[in-house]
């Protein structure tokens, strides 16, 4: 096993420091990297928001975050104060070019440490935050800007956002970040095709049957609701996390794990990918909104009562038949799926094998499903391969499906860490092979604009799904159409 890397010193900017995924995420990151040594002794948080709040506000603002989302891995009291000293609060108006004077001042007193700013903001603010950085001067070779998802609405958007913050930094010092990259397990797929033999003569059209990604959550939208109902899943979670994972299961093996061997091959499917237009929307492809319901025995409301509205078109649900046209997967659908208050949270990527060519056990066999491989993102990070198996002791041969199972938390006892904890040394580091390039990020609009211009040249209905569900029954319909069935996350 090799050495975990350190990093250099280094100050970490956020905008957008008192929003959700600050406090949600970034900040509790931060924190186990400090309660892991992995923090340099050089190293300043400087969270800027418009807010006008004391360092001991926003001190405690963090610390009841971290509590609440760190709450399976508390912190001590040595790492929290090693922590607070880090952290800096600035009132910060990004029309203000004084604003940013002020934050110049206070990073030139460390020199000229690696900068990391992380853009959590909205994209639409990320051009004119470019510039302000720019013309503050405080862009130097040292200096990372990371932008959070979604970049953009469109293509268009995106395509300008790129343009713009490409005037102020180079693109090796851009970094588009999409958590799923760095998740334990995604980043494990690689490993998976790419370290061992075993899978890659098996990875094509000639084997496997379909695959399924599906992300479902229970939460619904939180503190977002205005970023969310101008949002909706496909913008929030397909564009990004749900395509980058298909790119991942679908790639050819790059030649180096290293940044642009990498993307140029995740491009490439996103570039094979059949784009769906027009009247193939309504084949291909469902959106749902939840109403109210229960999840866990526990009543929960519906979106528009979630938001506040009287009424939205927002889609809180998307299923996708996905096709890509390469020698490789041709007749190999991806069934991309994700919503919001379903009845269990999981993220799973389901490859299911062609069945045997000729079954020689008729009797015993009927029933039982192909080959799966079971890649568990979360919770419970593993991989399961699903066997057919001989029940032991006599009565007939009798045939059960049962898993080859390589849980996570049973092999390596350490916590698993979370994402973002990866991605934002990475971003210190200067390594940027776990996130996406412009031109990625472009041609995943590429295939999603069609789909978002068909629904709304169709005024395609929303299917309704009771919050605890698995969404509506669209979904089961749309994949029951090729004779399939959903992987529900069910256990063996
Ligand atoms: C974010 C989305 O990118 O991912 C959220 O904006 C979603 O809507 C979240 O809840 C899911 O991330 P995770 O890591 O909890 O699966």
């Amino acid at each position: 096993m090799s050495a975990a890397l350190g990093v250099d010193p280094f100050d970490f900017v956020v905008f957008g420091g008192t929003g959700d995924l600050a406090i949600r995420k970034l900040m509790p990151a931060l924190l186990f990297s400090e309660c892991d040594g992995r923090l340099p002794e050089k190293c300043d948080i400087i969270a800027l928001g418009r807010s006008k709040l004391t360092q001991a506000d926003y001190s405690k603002a963090v610390r009841a975050g971290c509590e609440k989302h760190m709450k399976d891995n508390p912190f001590s009291e040595d790492n929290w104060a090693a922590f607070e000293a880090r952290l800096h609060y600035i009132q910060l108006d990004v029309n203000n070019e004084k604003d940013f004077k002020i934050l110049r001042a206070k990073l030139d007193e460390n020199g000229d440490r690696i900068r990391v700013f992380y853009l959590a903001t909205h994209s639409s603010l990320f051009g004119d935050i470019g510039d302000q950085l720019k013309k503050a001067g405080t862009i130097h070779e040292k200096t990372r800007i990371v932008l959070e998802k979604p970049l953009g609405m469109d293509l268009k958007s995106a395509a300008d956002t790129n343009a713009r913050i490409g005037k102020n930094f180079e693109e090796d010092q851009i970094f588009r970040i999409d958590h799923y990259l760095g998740k334990e397990t995604v980043q494990n797929l690689m490993v998976l095709r790419f370290g061992n033999s075993l899978f890659e003569p098996v990875w094509h059209h000639g084997m496997i049957d379909h695959v399924q990604i599906t992300v479902a959550e229970t939460i619904g939208v939180e503190r977002r609701g205005d970023y969310y109902n101008d949002s909706g899943a496909l913008r929030d979670m397909v564009q990004n996390h749900l395509v980058q994972l298909l790119c991942l299961v679908a790639m050819e093996p790059p030649a180096h794990f290293e940044q642009d061997s990498v993307r140029d091959e995740k491009l490439k499917i996103l570039k094979s990918l059949r784009p769906i237009v027009g009247e193939m929307v309504q084949d291909r492809t469902v959106r749902g909104q939840y109403e109210p319901g229960a999840i866990g025995g526990e009543a929960t409301k519906g979106y528009l009562e979630d938001c506040n509205l009287e009424e939205s078109d927002t889609e809180t649900f998307v299923v996708i038949k996905a096709e890509i046209d390469n020698w490789r997967w041709t007749g190999v659908p991806f069934y991309l799926r994700t919503g919001k208050r379903l009845r269990q949270k999981f993220s799973e990527i389901v490859i299911e094998f062609k069945p045997v060519p000729h079954q020689i056990f008729s009797s015993g066999a009927q029933g039982l499903k192909p080959n799966r491989l079971i890649i568990r993102l979360q919770p419970d990070e593993g991989i399961k391969l699903i066997m057919t198996s001989k029940v032991p002791g006599p009565g007939g041969l009798r045939l059960q499906q049962t898993p080859l199972n390589l849980s996570y938390s049973d092999v390596f006892r350490s916590r698993s860490p979370e994402a973002y904890e990866r991605l934002i040394l990475d971003s210190v580091r200067g390594n940027s092979t776990l996130f996406m390039r412009g031109d990625e990020v472009e041609a995943a609009w590429k295939w999603i604009e069609p789909i978002m211009e068909g629904w709304r040249r169709s005024q395609m209905a929303l299917s309704l799904y009771p919050a605890g569900t698995m969404g509506s029954s669209a979904a089961t319909a749309l994949i029951a159409k090729d004779n399939r069935t959903w992987h529900d996350g069910e256990e063996l």
